[in-house]
């Protein structure tokens, strides 16, 4: 609670700091929970009035993100990432450990009210783990001794405020930078040339770059810049640039990096497009595992403000108004899609609209939207400040320029690398230091690519191997299965359950695989996979349902036996033993009759 305010009074506080018109609903809920704990009845009602919205409405919002509480959640809320890599390093064994020092079982309550402890998805610190959100603030490289002295911390009621601060480090793990990041940057240096390019000259600049979305599919920016500067506006409308920093695929972090270490270069990026599309309004969608970084990017904002890169006549430019907002997201994977994102953005559930029409035309409050990947947005500022030329100088003809790829799992040094776009796996790979064979890589998260050891030499690159990022690497001593399993739970939980073959294909298949890992399967199990995979693809609505079978039926086409040796036996197994059952009723019982009625049947 904020120091001598009621909660009526802290709720107000929070609602005098933003717009009343519902688009600020996200950041408001998050910081009354944030003052308040959780999201009372009552608080709900109060927020609702405020921003004029039905309740109804409000609750609809709030029930959506994981990440927003209608239940108290005590005074510490621990949530361990249950990424595959963290699970790997020892999460789940850290979990069980605290759970049983303060005597609770994750997901229920304490007792006395003051601790929670449960999973979450991912929090994008696949580099080093094992890591957990504290009160929303993440916690790396957890450990036993750490786990116990954090047990110590939450029974004496220390406040987060005076716990061990190196806890809470969150290193950038930056191993190899390129053209991208190898330079240092000055800020408006890019934003300078574009002026005195022009918008038409600057868009041509960046179609001749070939540049290409970095957040995974890769559709050519020039193409969806020009799209939306095409796009009519009514009069009282302008266009929107949107930075999407949701990051949600587990396994992916380089956005983390690019804002903690070069957010300069990507507000920049943003405000070249700006520019060019003619937008006077940008918002970065920040996830809200990325807390962290909220009052580091205010400061840059504020600072590039002082300096004129955002504002009102930009560069002493007149006409040329353009600011940035930033927006935290609560926790929900798939606002990382595009139409989702602007959902969320209008304070309402992350659910993907039906397309077309498609954002450059009709998107944040039915204005032309450009929606681009924080790499993207780096990229262009440097295809600004030093041309196309030089960008396209790298990588290969359809994957011009560079790629930053996080690196988790089964190698030496986990991080962020960037090599020219093409680079081979195992490039990578050596860079990273495999630490024995390499049994499967998981490429671009679990909606991306596996390939196996043999694979190696494929290229990251539009014509190869796409890739939004990211390399999971799991070697010779890995359970290939438990990789797609945990894959499998993550789409069933993420799925916003607007569709119905998302909502119920993702579970039966999560189920399936339960069933498969209890070692109760069949081959008529492995088949149903198959077909839900094939189903998903045909009839989800979005993108996240399309892809949700992809690593169940990657890893049964190059696993199988991972599957088929937990498959249960064909011999016959008597599922019931009457001798065992009989016994054990006459000894509860004491009579030798007992269970006479087990036999007969
Ligand atoms: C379920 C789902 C999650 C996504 N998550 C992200 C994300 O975290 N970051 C991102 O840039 N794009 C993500 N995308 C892709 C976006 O919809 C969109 O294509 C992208 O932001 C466009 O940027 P780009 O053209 O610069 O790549 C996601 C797509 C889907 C279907
Ligand atoms: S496919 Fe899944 S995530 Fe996408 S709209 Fe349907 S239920 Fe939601």
């Amino acid at each position: 609670m904020l120091a001598g305010m009621d909660q009526l009074e802290a709720i107000d506080w929070v609602l005098s700091r933003h717009r009343h018109d519902g688009t600020r609903l996200m950041q408001i809920l998050r910081e009354t929970q944030e003052a308040l704990g959780w999201l009372a009845p009552e608080t709900i009602t109060r927020i609702a009035q405020g921003v004029g919205w039905p309740r109804a409405r409000v609750e609809a919002t709030a029930a959506f993100y994981s990440f927003f509480h209608l239940r108290p959640r005590g005074e510490y809320c621990l949530l361990w990432s249950d990424n595959i890599i963290d699970r790997m390093a020892g999460s789940r064994a850290l979990m069980q450990r605290l759970c049983e020092a303060l005597w609770l079982e994750p997901g229920r309550l304490s007792e006395d009210g003051l601790v929670f402890v449960h999973t979450t998805s991912d929090i994008g610190m696949g580099d080093q783990g094992p890591a957990l959100l504290v009160n929303y603030r993440a916690a790396t490289r957890m450990t036993a001794e750490r786990v116990d002295a954090m047990a110590e911390l939450i029974r004496n009621r220390v406040p987060l405020a005076d716990w061990p601060q190196e806890w809470f480090q969150v290193e950038d793990n930056l191993r190899r930078a390129g053209p991208l990041l190898g330079e240092a940057f000055t800020p408006g240096a890019a934003l300078a040339a574009a002026l005195s390019r022009g918008p038409d000259a600057q868009l041509a600049e960046i179609a001749a770059s070939n540049l290409r979305g970095r957040g995974g599919a890769g559709f050519p920016t020039a193409r969806k810049w020009q799209a939306c500067r095409d796009a009519p506006l009514a009069t009282d409308q302008t266009r929107i640039v949107v930075c999407n920093a949701d990051e949600g695929e587990p396994g992916t972090f380089k956005d983390r990096v690019l804002l903690n270490s070069h957010a300069d270069l990507v507000f920049e990026g943003m405000t070249i497009a700006a520019l060019t599309v003619g937008a006077r309004q940008g918002f970065l969608y920040l996830r809200g595992e990325y807390r962290y970084l909220l009052d580091t990017l205010e400061a840059v904002l504020q600072r590039r403000r002082d300096q004129g890169l955002l504002g009102r006549g930009i560069l002493g430019t007149p006409g040329f108004d353009f600011d940035i907002e930033i927006h935290l997201g609560a926790g929900a994977y798939v606002c990382g899609e595009e139409s989702a994102l602007i959902e969320s953005l209008e304070g309402k559930p992350g659910r993907p609209r039906l397309r077309p029409p498609f954002p450059v035309t009709h998107g944040y409050l039915g204005q032309p939207t450009v929606v681009n990947n924080v790499e993207t947005f780096a990229c262009a500022a440097r295809i600004a400040e030093k041309g196309a030329a030089w960008f396209a100088a790298t990588g290969t003809p359809q994957s011009t320029g560079s790629k930053l790829v996080s690196v988790s799992g089964d190698v030496a040094r986990p991080g962020v690398y960037e090599f020219p776009c093409g680079i081979t796996v195992a490039e990578v790979l050596d860079a990273a230091g495999v630490r024995n064979c390499v049994q499967g890589v998981q490429v671009s998260g679990p909606s991306g690519t596996t390939l196996t050891g043999e694979e190696l030499g494929r290229r990251l690159c539009f014509e190869d191997v796409p890739s939004a990022g990211a390399l999971m690497v799991f070697d010779c001593t890995r359970d290939m299965f438990e990789a797609a399993h945990n894959f499998a739970h993550f789409f069933a939980h993420e799925s916003c359950g607007f569709c119905t073959p998302c909502r119920v294909g993702t579970q039966v298949i999560a189920r399936l695989m339960d069933k498969i890992a209890a070692g109760r399967g069949s081959q008529y199990d492995l088949q149903e996979l198959s077909r839900l995979h094939q189903l998903l693809q045909g009839t989800a609505h979005c993108g996240l349902g399309h892809i949700a079978g992809n690593p169940v039926f990657a890893t049964l086409t190059k696993f199988r036996p991972a599957y088929e040796r937990r498959l249960k036996s064909l011999e016959f197994e008597p599922a019931f033993d009457l001798d065992a059952e009989l016994s054990q009723a006459r000894q509860m019982t004491g009579r030798d009759d007992a269970g006479a009625h087990l036999a007969e049947t």
